[in-house]
């Protein structure tokens, strides 16, 4: 890769049956000038899933530029051959079992979420096989292959590939921040999140911005917070009609009461799990939980929308859209092809970057991004408040990857019960159990 020149990169993309994949394909196909493909291939365990999406993306390809190569497959050799990035957004057990993380714990009066609580605990001990065999291929079938991995749930996902796999050639990463960022942009009253720099402590999904500063250097970060006291992420005027759905509007609503607990740091609005659990319990529908929004809309419309394009033969006129969650992904893959030097949040080892944090803590830091991979900027040292909710929740990401690897069931009640969203060892325990029977077949058996 270090002579790409035009069209010699060829990437797969692990999970070519996610609702994501189109976007991603499209955010690709855009940025050609910049990221020159020879090759993409869509890899899935799941053929039958993959090939409802595959034949419209055949189409998308074909119409924007015939001379990249197709291919779908569920052969791990043919899809790992000869590839120079692999975007990795498996969900193991697919939404089915998303359901279920969120479903059970609210049984229980717990945060029922993707990735944080017990529901994300669960859906932990089921990403780590799948990602690590995904890494395993890779490494077999094209060993100088990057993967720029957004599987959830990224904060054990990456903490088992420290472990289990350290010298992988793995970046994790979550578009979250971008989601942020696009916020504070418009707060602030500039067109694009790339026109301010950021500082960024925390872990996946649990972090805080310290600095937000205009081209000219100057700190916005108070600016940003007084917003952000009065209307949260949201813009005065704005209602739930100008987000995907409510689901969103609340959350950013809430960076509200989030950003008060500390108004010195504008928040990662994740932070609401942990420090409003019951306020976020009170709002959840525990017969219809976020899984059912997505399998009622974004699942239906994407593969509605594949389906069209699949028996109209063109995709002119497709509802499709570039998603943000790709701008970020073909900018880390064009800092790591052509050596930009991008200064990127990523997950990575804290390696001392947060001075007084467990230097084998996964960490979310921003990092300058080059042809050899990233170079993690210091941080210095953390507040007491962040300190202490962030060790908290690093242990638990811990335990849940000790009990993969020990097959332990004590560890795993050990990370429900320390969990911030678990108000008992007595709830723990009966949550756990109910997770056990719903994820048979894809955790370890625990003794
Ligand atoms: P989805 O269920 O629609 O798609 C996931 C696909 O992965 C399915 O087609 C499934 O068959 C496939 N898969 C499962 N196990 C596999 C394996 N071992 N090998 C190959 N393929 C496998 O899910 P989705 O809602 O589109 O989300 C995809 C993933 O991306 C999830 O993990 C989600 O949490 C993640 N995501 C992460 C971020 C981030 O910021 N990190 C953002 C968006 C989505
Ligand atoms: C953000 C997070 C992802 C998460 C997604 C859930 O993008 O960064 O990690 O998977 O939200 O969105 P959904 O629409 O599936 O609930
Ligand atoms: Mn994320």
């Amino acid at each position: 890769m270090e002579n790409a020149g035009k069209n010699s990169i060829s990437v797969v993309i692990a999970g070519g049956g996610s609702t994501y994949t189109p976007e991603i394909i499209l955010m690709l196909l855009a940025n050609l000038d910049r990221l020159p493909l020879r090759c993409i291939k869509l890899y899935d365990n799941d053929g039958e899933r993959q090939g409802k999406l595959a034949s419209a993306v055949k189409i998308l390809i074909e119409e924007r530029d015939p001379s990249i190569e197709f291919v779908a497959t569920t052969d791990p050799k043919i899809a790992y051959t000869d590839v120079d990035f692999c975007l990795a957004h498996i969900r193991v057990g697919q939404l089915p079992m998303r359901e279920l993380d969120e479903k059970i714990p609210l049984k229980y009066g717990v945060v029922g979420q993707e990735t944080c609580g017990p529901g994300g605990l669960a859906y932990g001990l089921r990403s780590i096989p799948g990602v690590i065999e995904n890494i395993d291929y890779m490494e077999k079938y094209s060993p100088n292959c990057w993967m720029l991995n957004y599987s959830n749930p990224a904060a054990i996902v990456a903490e088992a590939c420290r472990r289990l796999r350290p010298h992988s050639r793995v970046i994790n990463i979550c578009d979250m921040p971008i989601g942020l960022e696009d916020s504070f942009a418009r707060i602030l009253g500039f067109k694009s999140r790339k026109q301010l720099d950021y500082r960024y402590f925390g872990l996946n999904h649990f972090g805080w911005y310290t600095s937000v500063k205009d081209p000219d250097g100057n700190e916005l970060l108070p600016k940003l917070v007084e917003h952000e006291l009065k209307y949260g992420n949201t813009m005065p005027g704005e209602s739930m009609d100008d987000y995907t759905d409510h689901t969103w509007y609340d959350t950013a609503l809430k960076v509200k009461d989030i950003v008060s607990l500390d108004p010195s740091m504008a928040p990662n609005s994740y932070l609401q799990y942990y420090l409003f659990p019951d306020d976020m319990v009170a709002h959840s529908d525990p017969q219809y939980t976020r899984a059912n929004m997505v399998m009622d809309g974004r699942e239906k419309r994407v593969f509605g929308e594949c389906a069209r394009i699949a028996e109209a033969g063109t995709a002119e006129g497709t509802s499709l859209r570039i998603g943000i969650h790709a701008e970020f992904i073909v900018d880390l893959a064009t800092a790591l092809a052509f050596n930009t030097h991008e200064r990127m949040l990523l997950i990575v080892p804290n390696n001392g970057a947060i001075e007084n944090f467990d230097p084998k803590a996964m960490v979310e830091i921003p990092c300058i991004v080059g042809k050899d991979g990233y170079e993690p900027l210091s941080i210095g040292t953390i507040p007491t408040f962040q300190k202490g909710l962030m060790y908290e929740q690093v242990c638990v990401e811990k335990l849940v990857v000790d009990a993969y690897e020990q097959h332990s069931y004590l560890k795993m009640l050990q990370a429900m019960s320390l969990s911030k969203t678990v108000p008992s060892a007595n709830v723990a325990k009966k949550i756990l159990d109910e997770l056990i029977v719903a994820n048979e077949g894809y955790w370890p058996e625990l003794h």
